[in-house]
This record gives structure tokens, C-alpha cells and sequence, in this order.
């Protein structure tokens, strides 16, 4: 069965409608695969984030995962949308600046920052710096004491807990590359250090504990710890945190049998454990920070590929091939994640056969969706391929040297080239001939 997410409809002539504007026509002026991110959607997701965290009377800030999806015309969106967006590389901080990003709406990430990317965002003034390691501390030591500043940091802990979701995903448990270690001793250590270092003030502490997380236990688990360690180090040192950031990871629906809980349940029953802990260790309640990345961007896009050759091995499988693939969605190869879809050229609710739907790059692995329940197939149908938009372009490539996909916003019947298709020309500007 298919998904229809936000502004997705069938229209009289039986097309798939995203954001007033005809799949079959967008097809048509930008080609295929084309990457369609219903705007409306990010902005009703945005505000429902938000909305909660007002309405359940804690101070917050909703940051955006860049990673998921990033691009000029995003961070546009998320400006007048009143998001910060998290950036994990100077590539990242490098757009978000260009999109126009308040430098104080930025935080920067990651676990092996280059000294000249810690540089750049000292000197694109990035509000927030999470600082993942001793490495990082001497860094910016060293850094902030040459250009005489004080940058405000986090220190990204790992909490521990063990989030149910794919390994690749998960960041929070003890054996990670991210952060600080509580059971060893590293994050109080790393605490005391970064509190004796006159460039750096210290907001609070930061975690993210995995992606694509379904239920709210593990953060409750976190939260309890996070709390716990505010209060030692309370006791220990007369520290007292400013801002709480429980990271990312909410859950969104790829196919029928996902059932996520709804980001307002996860926020809210995170408020009520960050509220709960507080009281029960007679701490000062912080700021309360998130950063969503597949749930404000993921069910926002559709991937629209056309349909080219076929396979049928009687009695074994049918084989759709359409004229993208792992390029442009390397997830179902590289997490066995599974996603769904339709034609968007002639919806048809009866449906005659199974087949898997796949790519056309040289690897048999290049299966985007194994089985789907579809009408007879031509080739020139469209295929929509839904909830592709975070980690899909974001994570694409050039494999097999085929050009990466445009994309397109559209939003109230218009449509907007957000990033045009790649060319050949394009392939070939970065070789060097002798
Ligand atoms: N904050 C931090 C520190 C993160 O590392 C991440 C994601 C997020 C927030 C956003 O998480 P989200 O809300 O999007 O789940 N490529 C993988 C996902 C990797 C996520 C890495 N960190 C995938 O395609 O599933």
C-alpha cells in the first residue's frame, strides 16, 4: 500500500499532486529522478515542534540536522520558519551561511572537527560549538586564546543507552566514536576541563542517543541519566547547565508497518521526564534543545523516477528497473531500509503484481525496494518512491558516474528548482587533464 504524506493527492486525471503541482508535469520540466519536497510539510512539522515545546512551558530551541538534507534554499526555510540547524562539516556551515542562517541559530558537530573548520566557525561566530572530545577542548583552547574570543560550547556525552534501531545508527551506547564516556570517568574529567578554559562557556551538555527511534524509552533513560550527572556535578563542582540537548532520532514512516510515535508524543513525554528529573533532584530546569533531522525533512519528499526496462524470471521475481537507484538512495543497501511507493502517472488502487523495484547502477545490491504491489508497469510510467527526503540526496553520489538527481521545492501550486541536475560537464570539472 502507498503513503500520502502532507499535501499529496491524486488529482482527476489519477496524478500524484505534491504541493499543488502535477508529478507528471514537474517530470516533464525538471526530468527524472527528481527529488519533490512538499515545503508545506517541513514548515507544519517545524511548527509542530516548536508548538509543543511552547506549549508545554519550557524554553527550547529547534535545531535542524542539516545532515538530512541540506541545501541553499533549506536553510532559507529554516530561517523564516525561526529553526537552527546543526552543521557537522565546514561544507555544511559553508551553505548554511550562504542560505542566510543567523550564525547564533548554529551549532556545530562532530567527532574529528579540522582545526580550520573549528577556525571558520569561530570566525563565522556559529552560536554553539558541541565539543566531542579532549582532542577538541586543547583545540579550541589554543584557538579562542590566539583570536582572544569566547565561544559558547556543549559537551556531546554518551550517555549509554541503547536505542532500539539499525547498528550503524545507533550513537548513544558506551562502545561509540561520539563523545564523552559517563561510565569511565571521561565526562566529568572532560567537564572540569572545558570549565578551567577561559575561551570556552560552558551552556550545558548534549546527547543523541541513535536514529530513526520509534519510542520514547530510550530517551526517558537518557534524560534520567543526563540529569543525574547534571546533579553530581552540581554537587561536585557548582556547575549548573544552561541548556539540555537531547539530540535527534524521532522516528518517521517509510512504509505501513512503521508506527512511530508522533513527534508531539515524543517531545512531550520528554518534557515530562526533563521536568520529572528536575524535580525529583531539585535541579534548576534548563533550556530544552532538539534536533530533528529525518522527522522534519523525511515524509516531505518524494523521489520520482521513470520507468525503463523490465525482467520477468517466471516463478522467481519481476524486476522493475527505474533510472535511479543507489546513487540517489543508498539506504536500502547500506541499512536494508525498506520504503514504498506508486505510480504517479495513473494511480490505480487494483493491484496485479509483486515486483522489486530497482536501480540502474551495475550492482546487484541495487535493489530500492525489494517487493511492491503494483499495476502493470510500462515503461515511461513514473514511479514515486515516498518519505526519501532526509538521507537521500544528502548521502547521494556519483557511483557509476551517473549525475545526481535535481530537486524541487513546491508549495501552494508552484514549483522551484532548488538544485539543478548535475551534467555531464559536471562530472568531469573536477578531473585535472595533463
Ligand atoms: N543530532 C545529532 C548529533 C546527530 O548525529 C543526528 C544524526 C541528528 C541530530 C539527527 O538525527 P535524526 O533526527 O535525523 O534521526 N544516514 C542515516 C542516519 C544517520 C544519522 C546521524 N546522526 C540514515 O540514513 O538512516
Amino acid at each position: 500500500m502507498s503513503l500520502l504524506f502532507g499535501t499529496a493527492e491524486f488529482n482527476e486525471n489519477q496524478h500524484l499532486v505534491i504541493g499543488g503541482c502535477d508529478t507528471t508535469e514537474l517530470a516533464e520540466t525538471y526530468g527524472t529522478p527528481l527529488f519533490i519536497y512538499d515545503v508545506a510539510h517541513i514548515r507544519e512539522k517545524a511548527r509542530g515542534f516548536k508548538k509543543t515545546l511552547d506549549e508545554l512551558g519550557i524554553k527550547n530551541k529547534v535545531i535542524y540536522a542539516s545532515k538530512a538534507f541540506a541545501c541553499l534554499a533549506m536553510y532559507k526555510l529554516l530561517e523564516e520558519e525561526n529553526l537552527g540547524c546543526d552543521v557537522v562539516s565546514g561544507g555544511e556551515l559553508y551553505t548554511a551561511v550562504k542560505g542566510g542562517m543567523s550564525p547564533e541559530n548554529i551549532e556545530f558537530h562532530g567527532n574529528n572537527k579540522l582545526k580550520e573548520e573549528l577556525e571558520f566557525a569561530l570566525d563565522s561566530k556559529v552560536g554553539t560549538i558541541i565539543v566531542d572530545n579532549f582532542y577538541e577542548l586543547e583545540l579550541l583552547k589554543e584557538l579562542t586564546a590566539a583570536k582572544g574570543v569566547q565561544q559558547a560550547v556543549m559537551l556531546r556525552i554518551t550517555p549509554g543507552v541503547n536505542a532500539e534501531t539499525h547498528d550503524y545508527i545507533l550513537t548513544g551506547q558506551v562502545d561509540s566514536k561520539f563523545g564523552f564516556d559517563v561510565n569511565s570517568g571521561q565526562a566529568e574529567q572532560a567537564m572540569q576541563r572545558a570549565l578551567e578554559i577561559d575561551g570556552l562557556l560552558v551552556k550545558g551538555i548534549h546527547c543523541h542517543i541513535g536514529s530513526q527511534i520509534f519510542s520514547s524509552d530510550g530517551f526517558l533513560v537518557a534524560v534520567e541519566k543526563m540529569l543525574t550527572i547534571l546533579h553530581e556535578w552540581k554537587e561536585a563542582f557548582g556547575y549548573t547547565a544552561e541548556i539540555l540537548n537531547m539530540g535527534g532520532g524521532f522516528g518517521i514512516q517509510y512504509t505501513e508497518a512503521d508506527e512511530p510515535l508522533k513527534p508531539e508524543q515524543f517531545v512531550k513525554a520528554i518534557v515530562e521526564s526533563v521536568k520529572g528529573q528536575c524535580a525529583r533532584l531539585d535541579y534548576p530546569l534548563p533550556e530544552l534543545w532538539l534536533e530533528p533531522g529525518r522527522s522534519l525533512a523525511a515524509e516531505a519528499g518524494t523521489t520520482l523516477y521513470k520507468v525503463g526496462a523490465q525482467k520477468v524470471i517466471p516463478d522467481v521475481r519481476h524486476y522493475v528497473a527505474v533510472d535511479g537507484g543507489m546513487g540517489d538512495n543508498i539506504r536500502p543497501a547500506l541499512y536494508e531500509a525498506e520504503y514504498t511507493g506508486m505510480l504517479a502517472n495513473r494511480v490505480s488502487r487494483e493491484t496485479t503484481s509483486k515486483v522489486a523495484v530497482v536501480g540502474k547502477y551495475c550492482e546487484s545490491g541495487d535493489v530500492l525496494i525489494k517487493e511492491i504491489d503494483l499495476p502493470e508497469v510500462v515503461a515511461g510510467d513514473l514511479f514515486a518512491m515516498t518519505s526519501t527526503g532526509a538521507y537521500g540526496y544528502s548521502m547521494a553520489s556519483n557511483y557509476n558516474r551517473n549525475p545526481r538527481p535535481a530537486v524541487v521545492f513546491v508549495e501552494n501550486g508552484e514549483a522551484k528548482l532548488v538544485i539543478r541536475r548535475e551534467t555531464y560537464e559536471d562530472l568531469i570539472s573536477l578531473d585535472c587533464e595533463d
